[in-house]
């Protein structure tokens, strides 16, 4: 078996035995995204992107820096609309901000003022559910995310990946059929940042929604997701889909990264990737349309 490229993706077989999925498929198809400039002129930042995520499936985009990887991630939460194309999450098209949708952002997306208790009970609360009900499903998702004993910190006195373990509560307290990640453990150390890695494919087994995570990690994204999409330098369009064919539960994955197999993925998969990062890099040299942005 080995990884797959096409330009369209399609489902691979699921392996027997696996739970039944909670995720909802995720569908674009022919998204562009266009910007007015300041200047005045239209600058088009997505051209006519198509890709799926299966039900319950981990897919990870990758791109150079600006090539509107952040962009492809609003056009699904419903946050905004796509120029042209259409997304659509569990056959419906998106529009505005889907109930069922959790996101997990680089940011932090805690409210200082609250305990971690308080920001990971809001969400329940805020759907209506009573206080000690949804400060018991708190505790208990503090828990699974190992902050047992911290509920009542404030989110300054813990550190960068307790924060972190604290929002991925946050988002997952909801159960959400889709989660949107856009580089959620880029601020991170790498040690920290393998932990939560861990972690998270841990929480999602048991949970499975579908999770559309945008990287610039290559590593990061082969060692946790079943689909990788690269995509080019911006305009940002589909340049390969690959399914990743390494068994789960994938376990460490500061370990998964030196098999074999692993490394076959990363070398084919980086092929495709390298000249789309030479290039954004090649722009930076030249006043262009291109942007530091990496959010
Ligand atoms: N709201 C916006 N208005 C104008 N241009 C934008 C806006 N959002 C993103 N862009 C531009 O679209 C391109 C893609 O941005 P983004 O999706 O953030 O890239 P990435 O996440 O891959 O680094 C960039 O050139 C960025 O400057
Ligand atoms: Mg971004």
């Amino acid at each position: 078996m080995s990884a797959r490229a096409s330009g369209t993706a399609t489902a691979p077989p699921e392996p027997a035995g696996r739970r039944p999925e909670a995720g909802a498929r995720i569908e674009l198809s022919g998204v562009t995204k266009r910007f007015m400039t300041p200047a005045g002129t239209a600058f088009t930042a997505l051209q006519d992107v198509s890709f799926e995520v299966e039900p319950g499936q981990f897919c990870a985009v990758v791109g150079p820096t600006g090539c509107g990887k952040s962009t492809t991630l609003t056009m699904v939460s419903g946050l905004d609309r796509p120029s042209a194309g259409t997304v659509r999450t569990g056959g419906r098209p998106v529009d505005g901000i889907a109930p069922g949708t959790g996101f997990m952002f680089q940011s932090e997306a805690l409210l200082p003022w609250k305990t971690v208790l308080g920001n990971v009970a809001l969400g329940p609360l805020l759907r209506g559910a009573g206080r000690r009900d949804a400060e018991d499903r708190a505790r208990d998702w503090l828990r699974r995310v190992g902050l047992s004993g911290f509920e009542d910190h404030h989110p300054h006195q813990l550190s960068g990946g307790m924060r972190k373990r604290a929002s991925l509560a946050a988002a997952l307290i909801n159960e959400p059929s889709i989660l949107l990640m856009d580089e959620p453990f880029g601020a991170l150390d790498v040690q920290t940042k393998a932990i939560m890695s861990n972690e998270l494919l841990g929480l999602w087994e048991q949970t499975r929604p579908s999770v559309l995570f945008i990287t610039h990690d290559l590593e990061e994204a082969i060692a946790l997701a079943d689909r990788v999409v690269v995509m080019t330098v911006g305009p940002g369009t589909v340049k390969a889909v690959y399914d990743i064919d390494l068994p789960r539960p994938r376990g460490a994955v500061q370990e998964i990264r030196f098999e074999p197999r692993f490394l076959e993925i990363h070398q084919e998969i980086w092929e495709s990737l390298r000249d789309e990062v030479s290039r954004a890099y090649a722009r930076t040299g030249s006043a262009s349309t291109g942007t530091e942005s990496d959010r």
